[in-house]
């Protein structure tokens, strides 16, 4: 069983999905680190598509949820660490343009939930990747109010950051997302709209948990 949260960068998904998984005992699935690995080795290949499309072929990619981490390796070498470079940043929503990066990293996430129960969250989960899943919510929140969640989860690690900087990466992302060809970011006519600008963190977890819990109910 699938639960699916797409939505735009900093929407809150990601931190809600975990907590979500965390509190009901599921398994929680990061797309977009698996979008990321995988930029990872297109940066290896210089930015060279047919090397890369080769060393996709060769590599392994494997992940795993634990201790509100998603670990994600690349032939058992773990690149957790190098996901959220802005190296990576810079060229991520350029792969996930990619229709061949997108059969990829769907059939890596759809063998991946053959078994037991997940919350998964990304772009285009609802509308391409599980068109079938049993919930499916579309967060979104204001430019800015996003922008501020972002650097405040940035600055520890980067102090050089500055908003104006994440803020203008977001709303860079979000374009490109929403606008490629393949699977564009887009709310899947049957998911749960939730705007969580002046929502706090704990109402997002509590409303998901309470219709994830109903939908367990109605399938056990
Ligand atoms: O959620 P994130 O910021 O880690 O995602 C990184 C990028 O991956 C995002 O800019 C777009 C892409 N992505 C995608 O195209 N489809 C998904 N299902 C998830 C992420």
């Amino acid at each position: 069983m699938i639960i699916v949260i797409d939505g735009p960068a900093g929407s809150g998904k990601s931190s809600t999905a975990r907590a979500v998984a965390d509190r009901l005992n599921i398994e929680y699935l990061d797309s977009g680190a698996l979008y990321r690995a995988v930029t990872l080795i297109y940066i290896e290949a210089n930015r060279d598509k047919e090397v890369f499309f080769e060393l996709l072929n060769q590599k392994e990619i494997s992940f795993y949820y634990e201790d509100q981490t998603f670990y994600v390796a690349i032939d058992g070498q773990s690149v957790t660490n190098e996901l959220r470079t802005a190296k990576v940043a810079e060229f991520v929503s350029e792969v996930a343009a990619l229709p061949r990066v997108r059969s990829f990293v769907n059939n890596l996430m759809r063998e991946a939930v053959i078994d037991g129960l997940y919350i998964a969250e990304g772009r285009d989960l609802g509308t391409a990747v599980f068109p079938d899943a049993e919930l499916k919510f579309f967060m979104s929140a204001d430019l800015e109010e996003r922008a501020k969640r972002r650097y405040k989860e940035r600055k520890s690690k980067n102090p050089e950051i500055t908003l104006e900087e994440v803020k203008q990466n977001i709303a860079e992302r979000d374009l490109k997302d929403s606008k490629r060809k393949a699977d564009p970011l887009k709310k899947a006519d049957d998911a749960i709209e939730f705007d969580t600008t002046d929502v706090t963190f704990e109402q997002q977890v509590d409303k998901i948990c309470s219709k994830v819990s109903e939908v367990i109910e109605v399938q056990n």
